[in-house]
């Protein structure tokens, strides 16, 4: 009897938990489907305690060797916004110049055919540089170069490696802040000028400026997003084989 009733028990609390498994996967399968980039926000405050939350809930994140070595700097001031948006902006319009050119911008494989006058004259565009100004709040996400294990470090292409010790982390942010009505953009475009960056705020040489967050509550919600089809990203057994399906 009393194993019969533990066994009910057990199948019970079993069946339960999976019931959640099945709830919570739904949730964070839809999070995932509609963490969209968001770069216009309505004028809410993002809190200091909100910022918290998401970061508390961020850092479970995965890092080589467990090392963490990422570190938050919370921006509102605007000074530090404009040094920002003077440090996109070269990189900006190299960026859009390149898409003029029908090329993929900033990519180290294949040389640039654009010259520097059509860079010069090419224009910043706004979806790069503005959310930096008027987002509530931006997160300068960094990482310490001395803790991230660079494994491709020796390999004659540009590294990849590094980045998977802090974007796991700056993702879950982002996925933190959609799971709250939040939302950002995972940018880039200032860390060209992260000399300039490190000397205004205090960052060691060794730590990197991996990504800035603007954050807030997006104007619109977009839950559409275009990305492609499993069968489009993999293979079976070879680079050429056949695709996954389901
Ligand atoms: C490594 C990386 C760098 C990015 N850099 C920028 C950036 O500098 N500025 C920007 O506005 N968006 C940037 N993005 C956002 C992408 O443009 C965006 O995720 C992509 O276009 C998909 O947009 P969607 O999620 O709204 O569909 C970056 C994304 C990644 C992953």
């Amino acid at each position: 009897m009393i194993a019969a009733g533990a066994a009910r028990l057990s199948y019970g609390a079993r069946q339960g938990s999976a019931t959640n498994r099945r709830e919570t996967a739904m949730e964070l399968f839809e999070v995932m489907r509609t963490t969209f980039s968001a770069r216009e926000f309505t004028d809410d405050p993002v809190e200091d305690s909100t910022l918290y939350r998401l970061i508390d809930n961020a850092r479970f994140a995965s890092s080589g060797g467990n090392r963490q070595g990422w570190h938050v700097i919370v921006v509102r001031d605007r000074a530090t916004r404009e040094a920002l948006v003077q440090a996109a902006t070269p990189a900006a319009k190299l960026y859009s110049a390149q898409v003029r050119a029908g090329e993929n911008p900033w990519n180290t494989i294949d040389p640039t055919a654009v010259d520097e006058a059509t860079i010069a004259e090419a224009r910043a565009p706004g979806a790069l540089t503005e959310p930096l100004l008027e987002a509530p709040v931006l997160l300068l996400v960094c990482v310490d170069l001395r803790v991230v294990a660079s494994v491709d470090r020796d390999l004659d292409r540009i590294g990849v490696i590094s980045g998977g010790s802090v974007y796991p982390f700056v993702w879950n942010i982002l996925l933190a802040a959609r799971h709250e009505g939040l939302g950002g953009t995972l940018t880039t475009m200032p860390v060209a000028g992260e000399p300039e960056l490190q000397a205004l705020l205090g960052i060691p040489s060794h730590v990197a400026i991996a990504a800035v967050l603007p954050i807030g509550r997006p104007k619109k919600q977009l839950t559409k997003l275009r990305r492609k089809p499993v069968e489009e990203i993999t293979s079976l057994e070879q680079w050429d084989g056949e695709p996954l399906r389901a």
